[in-house]
């Protein structure tokens, strides 16, 4: 059965005190909320109601398998969620909250089992945006958000792609525009000696070893080498509809090598979008297909800002095949990268000179 969604604008910078009122009032009650964070929307649950939290895979058809994040509005209440902090938590804390990161610690008693898919082991972070930091202090308690988005789409950056996605299954969106960072957080198992990345996102590896050098990163998506000793653990994530077809390699050798793609999908009677930077979309002049721009290989935070718009756009222009360049590996583009990895399912295509 439906539910009427509702959506309600809320200033991005100083949220209405009576929107926010009435979204904490729907978490308190058990209810759904989809609400913006500096990364991503996310879709808001009372972490301490297991009711609730099954609320959250119901809605984004997520296995429940998959364990969330809960999130705070400020650190000093990590030890409210975690049975213990980690130094190393608390140091990363220090630096980088309310910000992008999010930290995998052993699991408090508070946090119901369906948050963490039964684990030990919980993932907390305390996001910077003043709508999700006002949403967290008026509701006075813990909300475990996963992205706002069917299970398996892109992240959700506006609150259109919310409502594509959740329309009639939530009880509320709280529009604020477009998020800043565009990307997830970035995961931290700070359980794990050294510490690793579990998931490169919105907060930089370059960043993150300044503060604690001895992180080091988990390799699951961003290699060829992966692919091949691994088949199949690339589960489907952040997919478009369409096909996804990625392109790796010398940069002029790639470009030659997709607009080659893009004329035989061309001739086979497809309709082709590229992805790809400002200065990549010379290689397929005069051809007939859409164009996704990521902007500036300079400006890496606009890339990432756009990366899941752009993938939702070309499938909404009704494109059946997305070609695109893997990015470097470093900064932002590798959270990037590995987006890209994911959504394509590992598919690539290894170009030489
Ligand atoms: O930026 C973000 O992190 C956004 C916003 C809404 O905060 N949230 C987000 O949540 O991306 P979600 O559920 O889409 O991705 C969370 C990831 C999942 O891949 C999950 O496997 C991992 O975090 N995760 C959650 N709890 C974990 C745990 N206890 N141990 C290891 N990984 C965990
Ligand atoms: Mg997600």
């Amino acid at each position: 059965m439906p539910i009427a969604t509702r959506v309600v604008h809320v200033d991005p910078v100083q949220p209405e005190p009576a929107h926010i009122h009435l979204a904490a009032e729907i978490v308190r009650g058990g209810g759904l909320v989809a609400f913006p964070t500096e990364t991503v929307y996310g879709l808001g649950a009372n972490a301490l109601q297991a009711q609730a939290v099954r609320g959250i895979f119901a809605a984004k058809d997520r296995p429940a398998t998959d364990p969330l994040i809960v999130h705070l509005h400020e650190a000093a209440q990590l030890e409210s969620v975690a049975a213990s902090a980690p130094e190393l938590a608390r140091r990363l804390a220090t630096a980088f909250w309310p910000g992008p990161l999010t930290l995998v610690v052993p699991r408090g008693a508070a946090i119901p089992l369906e948050v963490t898919a039964g684990r030990e082991m919980v993932a907390v972070r305390v996001p910077s945006h003043p709508v999700a930091q006002a949403l967290l202090a008026a509701s006075a308690v813990p909300i475990a958000a996963p992205s706002a988005n069917r299970f398996a789409r892109p992240s959700p950056t506006t609150a259109q792609h919310v409502l594509d996605d959740l329309n009639g299954r939530i009880d509320l969106v709280l529009d604020a525009g477009p998020v800043p960072i565009g990307l997830e957080s970035t995961i931290v198992d700070t359980t794990q000696s050294p510490p690793v990345v579990l998931r490169p996102g919105g907060l930089t590896l370059e960043a993150l070893r300044r503060v604690a050098p001895e992180i080091t990163l988990q390799e699951r998506y961003l290699s060829e080498a992966m692919q091949a000793a691994a088949p199949g653990m690339f589960s489907k994530h952040y997919a478009p509809r369409a096909a996804l077809h990625l392109f790796d390699g010398p940069r002029a050798a790639v470009l030659r090598s997709m607009r080659a793609a893009a004329e035989s999908s061309l001739k086979d009677g497809r309709r082709v979008g590229i992805l790809a930077l400002e200065a990549d979309l010379t290689a397929f002049e005069a051809l007939p297909v859409e164009r996704a721009r990521l902007g500036l290989e300079s400006d890496p935070e606009a890339a990432g800002q756009r990366l899941f718009a752009a993938l939702r756009e070309l499938d909404q222009r009704g494109v059946d095949v997305i070609l695109a360049r893997l990015p470097e590996r470093h900064g932002l583009w590798l959270t990037i990268r590995d987006r890209l990895y994911r959504a394509a399912e590992g598919k690539v295509t290894a170009v030489s000179e």
